[in-house]
């Protein structure tokens, strides 16, 4: 699948990386091809474009930045800028991403800020890559005070999605993955549940037969074409593409919270989706057999699963500094029957009751267990009053 789109051009397939790569340089009318990966995306994928364009007769130049966050640094990207301006790489010169979500903030960042911008190229390598980090021009590197602080908007030239540079990918990794996948899924597309629900399993247990059936490429364009239409209509996320973020409020906090450690991207995410459900349905957003549908499917997702262990005031305190907040108002993206609506107004008590959910749940305290379905009911009872009180004498308080 191909097309040309207001975000860039947008190719998915299965053992395509190379071809479309050289396709792009083409287009480009590049004199030689500038692959930037990390050392472990170079060895599983980057290696083999480079030796298929070498062969083809391209000049291949090789940048390598480091693993994982770590890529996302200030100090790398002027030591990447410094290699382009040793490369002589001028402004009509086109890069390559080639990696997962890290790398492409990362190698993002450097193409729009060296020489005010040079054109970039995206081969995500990893799921979360291939359904979001490398699509909608986010790019972006940490300081001290948080992640993504410091980056730009710039969409790349191209996104190109080569489902079988997913066989590699760890079992974690895509098990993670498929919670941003189910929250693509929430956002309002029924097919993408379905998907996940029938092959999400094997997948994250390893097998390939979902890539070779073809069950991950249609993952893929569901997420990318969701994501393109959201992006289209709200590039620089002051409204609709606001919900995207479904499940990041609790879980980017959850991440902070533990330290980036020990938890991946999409296993906070699947804690703050349980959270966001919870919260839902406390304020009378959601239905509890969506509730049910999402958190059975995490179940059997093996996703936010065992409490994380983390105190609840800690995961409070790093949502207070959430950049998701607009003009001191923290945005919530709730889930409703079939969709989500953006709100300020999630009461306190609404919050805790979602905070229990993301962090108390899991284990022996699983959010199917009746004993849970009968806190939840009680507990959504006295929130539904306290949202009422809340509303009434602090709207917008959050
Ligand atoms: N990953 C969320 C966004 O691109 O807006």
């Amino acid at each position: 699948m191909r097309a040309d789109t207001p975000i860039g051009r947008v190719e998915i397939g299965h053992g395509i990386a190379a071809t479309a790569v050289e396709a792009a340089l083409t287009r480009a009318e590049a004199r030689r091809a500038i692959l930037i990966a990390e050392p472990m995306t170079w060895e599983v994928a980057g290696k083999g474009i480079g030796a298929t364009l070498a062969a083809a007769g391209w000049k291949v130049e090789r940048i390598l930045l480091p693993r994982g966050e770590d890529a996302k640094r200030l100090r790398v990207i002027e030591k990447t800028c410094r290699t382009l301006a040793k490369l002589h790489v001028d402004r009509a010169e086109t890069l390559v991403a080639i990696g997962g979500g890290a790398l492409t903030d990362a190698a993002g960042f450097a193409a729009a800020t060296y020489l005010r911008g040079v054109p970039i190229v995206n081969v995500p390598t990893t799921l979360v890559g291939e359904i979001d980090a490398a699509l909608g021009g986010k790019t972006a590197v940490d300081i001290p005070e948080g992640k993504n602080l410091v980056g730009v908007f710039r969409q790349p030239a191209a996104f190109i999605a080569d489902t079988a540079l997913l066989r590699t990918l760890p079992a974690r990794e895509r098990r993670a993955a498929l919670g941003e996948v189910v929250k693509v899924g929430v956002l309002g597309d029924e097919r993408l549940l379905e998907l996940v629900e029938e092959h999400g399993e094997a997948f994250a247990a390893g097998s390939d037969e979902p890539i070779d059936s073809g069950a991950v490429a249609e993952m893929v364009e569901r997420c990318a074409w969701a994501k393109v239409k959201v992006v289209c209509a709200d590039e620089h996320d002051r409204g609709l593409r606001m919900t995207l973020n479904l499940g990041h409020t609790l879980g980017h906090a959850i991440e902070a919270a533990a330290g980036y450690k020990d938890l991946l991207h999409g296993e906070a995410i699947a804690y703050g989706l349980r959270g966001a459900f919870a919260i839902s349905l406390a304020m009378g957003l959601t239905t509890r057999e969506r509730s049910h549908r999402i958190n059975a499917l995490l179940d059997r997702l093996e996703l936010g699963l065992e409490s994380p262990g983390l105190d609840q005031d800690a995961v409070l305190e790093r949502m207070a500094s959430d950049k998701k907040h607009t003009m001191g108002k923290l945005n919530w993206i709730l889930p409703t029957a079939a969709g989500v609506e953006i709100r300020q107004d999630v009461p306190p008590a609404a919050v805790e009751f979602g905070l229990i959910a993301a962090l108390r749940f899991g284990g022996e305290h699983r959010p199917l267990d009746s004993t849970a379905e009968a806190t939840a009911g009680a507990t959504a009872d006295a929130t539904a009053e306290a949202t009422e009180e809340a509303t009434e004498s602090s709207a917008g308080h959050s």
